[in-house]
């Protein structure tokens, strides 16, 4: 989604050459256009750029900006679509602002400033709080003053950076609904949508609350709380690494994300289990597993598809029932949830800032529903606002692909489903140790898997030729199966359709011909036969089948496969955490081969902090 990066007292060589750094730390989180803003010389100046950060930064070439504070933004389109007019920063010579966000009200805001004679250039929301501080700045209020006024004025969700001509050196602020983070450093202040943007320049965050509006300068920043008031918001450590931006000799972020797994589950499990004693070791959480009898597990696309395999869990080990939800609908039903203490929520959230998601968390606290954030970022809104917070421990999540963060999400899920089991008295000590065993050799085996990756390629250029993929799995592996297609849509623009096995006969099968191939996730588990009979309906249309499974399946199904890719054998309660590595190098693998943008697919953004 948008992202936002400010700063103010930069260096001796002004605010541009920071600024443009920090877009292209930015733009994980996906954008179509970007620009910057500085204070010179009494006046507002600014550049944009349609596409990439290096087409702005040949702008800045012919077009150098001077100045010591200025803003800088990576636009997301929403309303009016992404050129240079509708890019960021918006104003005038007087103000200009960055957003991220939706301003609701912004019809209105328009209408009633064109009648009050200002003149619109471009089809966002945003253009309206540029206007706004104009027209209080217009009215003799001060530069703080013409900010808070217009940002009083807001509907939606925003956060907003302003810079004023006639304010050198400062700039405004507000956070309401997106986050906003400051970043303290040695002579300069920085402004970011969250503390990974911020992590190249500073690990001295403060974290605005709901509301707050801050003046920023070189020296720090005054934040006041939305009743105007002046309020302290402590500075805390990021624990961000900066380091953790390189590519380390990898071609894309996701090629070294996906690569990172082994240590990423590594520390993930380091993290809920106690290997020595072979067991899970429950994190606080604000309920108790033995007394709840629904567990409502909520998120958005990848985070959504971990609760689907998680839910396998829950009700297997710890004889749980469990709804799955996306964030989105879950919104906008009225879910049911019983007496009150016997449900309790986990939230799923690679950002912690999804707003859908977000939302959702809201709605349960409303409704007195003990509330987990499951989150990679800890510092993030859902982690502040949720009764619990539950980190994931991925690491730095760079593509806008999530692949890490979505293994991650399994490895922990798992280790809280044995500790259900065992909080309930479903899952004795010996089933618990044996399962805790498996997923302790999860990441050897999946650097095994790892290693085999050139073969992929062959098996992705056959992919990149067809109209559309079919991803089947059953069970755990249904859920699987949707990542593996949502990962090959998302990057490589090929149509992919996930369904479970069962389904095939309801309609899908209706789609197999020679030219449409079958992804089939087949480990050789207790519903193997079942999985295999299933294959067999594909085969006998033609359909070329690229069959996933481990040396058992591939030894019965390889003959009837077109490919096949071997995953080392396990207990089917780690095989989604092994079974998604595959499915992610054959993705990656596509899209490398079709040219795509990797890391920043078209209309794609990272974080989706608007609804
Ligand atoms: C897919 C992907 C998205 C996110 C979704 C939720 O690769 O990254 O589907 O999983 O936008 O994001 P979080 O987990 O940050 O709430």
């Amino acid at each position: 989604m948008c992202g936002i990066i400010g700063v103010a007292g930069a260096s001796e060589h002004g605010a541009a050459p920071p600024l443009l750094d920090g877009l292209e730390y930015l733009t994980y989180r996906g954008y179509d256009s970007c620009g910057i803003a500085t204070l010179a010389n009494g006046r507002v100046e600014r550049r944009r750029a349609a596409g990439r950060v290096a087409n702005l930064q040949a702008v800045l070439k012919d077009a150098p900006m001077a100045g010591d504070t200025g803003i800088a933004h990576t636009r997301w389109a929403t309303h009016g679509v992404p050129n240079e007019t509708n890019a960021h920063p918006h104003g005038n010579a007087e103000v200009a602002i960055v957003h991220n966000g939706i301003v609701e009200n912004f019809s209105s805001l328009r209408a009633e400033l064109t009648d009050a004679g200002h003149e619109f250039e471009t089809d966002t929301d945003s253009e309206a709080i540029a206007h706004l501080i104009v027209f209080h700045l217009r009215r003799g209020l001060t530069p703080e003053a013409a900010a808070d006024a217009a940002f009083a004025r807001l509907r939606g969700a925003f956060a907003v950076a302003a810079i004023v001509a006639r304010a050198p050196g400062r700039i405004f602020v507000v956070r309401h609904g997106c986050p906003l983070t400051i970043g303290i450093g040695e002579h300069q202040t920085w402004v970011g949508s969250d503390a990974l943007a911020l992590a190249p320049f500073t690990d001295r965050i403060i974290h605005l609350d709901e509301g707050d509006r801050a003046t920023v300068t070189a020296a720090g920043a005054s934040v006041r709380a939305v009743d105007g008031q002046p309020v302290e918001r402590p500075t805390v450590t990021s624990s961000i690494v900066p380091t953790a931006f390189g590519k380390g000799g990898y071609r894309h972020y996701m090629q070294k994300e996906i690569h990172e797994q082994p240590i990423v589950i590594g520390d993930a499990l380091r993290a809920l289990l106690d290997t020595r004693a072979m067991r899970a070791e429950a994190p606080d959480l604000p309920f108790r597993f033995a007394d709840i009898d629904r567990l409502i597990l909520v998120g958005c696309g990848t985070s959504f598809y971990a609760a689907g395999v998680a839910r396998h869990w829950f009700e297997e080990l710890a004889q749980l029932p469990v709804d799955v939800d996306i964030s989105s609908e879950f919104q906008d039903r009225a879910p049911l949830f019983g007496p009150a203490g016997r449900s309790a929520a986990i939230l799923i959230s690679q950002s912690g800032e999804t707003a859908d998601t977000l939302a959702a968390l809201r709605q349960l606290r409303a409704q007195r529903v003990p509330t987990v954030a499951l989150v990679n970022m800890t510092s993030s809104t859902m982690a502040n606002e949720a009764d619990a917070v539950v980190a994931i421990h991925a690491g730095s999540e760079i593509s806008v692909a999530s692949t890490k963060a979505f293994t991650a999400q399994l490895a922990t899920l798992a280790c809280l489903a044995l500790a259900a089991g065992r909080a309930r008295g479903k899952l004795d000590s010996e089933h618990e140790a044996r399962l805790a065993a498996e997923l302790t050799a999860v990441p050897a085996k999946m650097a095994d898997i790892l290693a085999a990756q050139n073969r992929l390629q062959d098996v992705a250029s056959d992919l990149i030729r067809a109209p559309s993929v079919l991803y089947l799995g059953r069970g755990p592996a249904a859920s699987v199966a949707r990542e593996g297609a949502l990962k090959m849509k998302e990057i490589s623009y090929i149509h992919a359709e996930a369904y479970p096995m069962g389904e095939l006969k309801h309609g899908p099968l209706a789609l197999i011909d020679e030219h449409v191939p079958t992804v089939g996730i087949v480990p050789s588990d207790p519903l193997f036969t079942k999985n295999a009979s299933n294959l067999a309906e594909v085969n006998a249309r033609n359909g070329p089948i690229i069959l996933v499974s481990d040396d058992n399946g591939i030894s019965e199904l390889g003959e009837t496969a077109r490919h096949t890719i071997k995953v080392p054998h396990s207990d089917p309660f780690v095989a989604p955490l092994l079974y998604a590595v595959p499915l992610q190098l054959l993705a990656y693998h596509a899209a490398v081969l079709k040219g795509t943008d990797v890391d920043n697919p078209r209309n794609l953004a990272k974080t989706v902090t608007v609804s």
